[in-house]
């Protein structure tokens, strides 16, 4: 697999997942755009994914940062070739406590952001495009205080189907990969502290090959469906979980 000339951009990825994602593109050739809200964060995974790559400070939630993104990547690369919409995070919180401003977080990164990222990047991207969408397994297995984040990650599913029925002809496919647990300093915090080992031992058992996943993992994924061998596959959602919600 070689992305050798191909240009691809990855929200979200100045750490875990999305640095993870970024690293796997960038060593298969391709030149390697990640956003992120966070100057010294952009620098640093810059020099860590090292080859042709570039970091632009961007809020996916703010669509002005997201046209100033467009248009400095059209400028300096005219084209996109590679879309992965990964920036997003998630809360614990628990019906009868969900607050306005989780609502309104959550929503306005995980699927506005989503949405308008995707919706701006079309008009850069031709045939033989592909986007990949990171949703989470929270998705079809939310858990305890994970409705609202589940809900977002739903949310991806439905736009993929939708989207890839809108833009039919276009030559650009739409899929989601959506991660189990994966080892990330997000992960650690996710939990409160005082139940962390334990919830991490529990959701390594529940894992069939006994071990969470590793970014890695979810890079060689989206690798996949965005390249050409996945040229027939369209508007799925591709679960990384090591199985732990399919049983
Ligand atoms: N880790 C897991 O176990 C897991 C499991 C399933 C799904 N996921 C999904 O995978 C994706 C990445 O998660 P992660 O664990 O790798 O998280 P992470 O380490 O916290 O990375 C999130 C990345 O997104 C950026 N970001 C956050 N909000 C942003 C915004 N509004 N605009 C632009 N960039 C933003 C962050 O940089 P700044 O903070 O500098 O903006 C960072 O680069 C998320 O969509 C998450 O829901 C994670």
């Amino acid at each position: 697999m070689s992305f050798e000339g191909k240009v691809a951009l990855v929200t979200g990825g100045s750490s875990g997942i999305g640095l993870g994602i970024a690293k796997e593109l960038a060593s298969l050739g391709a030149k390697v755009i990640i956003t992120g809200r966070q100057d010294a964060k952009l620098d640093a995974a810059v020099k860590e994914i090292g080859g042709h790559t570039k970091g632009i400070k961007a809020d996916v939630s703010n669509l002005q940062e997201l046209d100033t993104l467009y248009a400095a990547i059209k400028s300096e690369y005219s084209t996109l070739d590679i879309l992965v919409a990964n920036a997003g995070f998630g809360i614990l919180a628990p019906l009868g406590a969900i607050t306005e401003e989780q609502y309104d977080s959550i929503f306005d990164t995980n699927l506005k952001g989503v949405i308008f990222t995707v919706q701006k990047a079309l008009p850069l991207m031709g045939s033989g495009g592909a986007v990949v969408l990171i949703g989470s397994t929270a998705s079809i297995q939310p858990g305890t205080m994970m409705s609202v984040y589940g809900a977002t990650k739903a949310g991806l599913r439905n736009l993929a189907r939708s989207w890839i029925d809108d833009i039919r002809g276009s030559g650009i496919r739409i899929n989601v990969v959506s991660p189990g647990p994966v080892r990330t300093q997000s992960l650690y915090d996710f939990f409160p502290a005082e139940k962390r080992d334990e919830i991490l031992a529990q959701l390594e058992t529940k894992s069939t090959v006994g071990r969470l996943g590793q970014p890695k993992d979810i890079a060689k994924a989206v690798a996949f469906l965005a390249s050409e061998d996945a040229g027939y596959i369209n508007g799925v959602e591709l679960i990384v979980d090591g199985g732990a919600s399919q049983i």
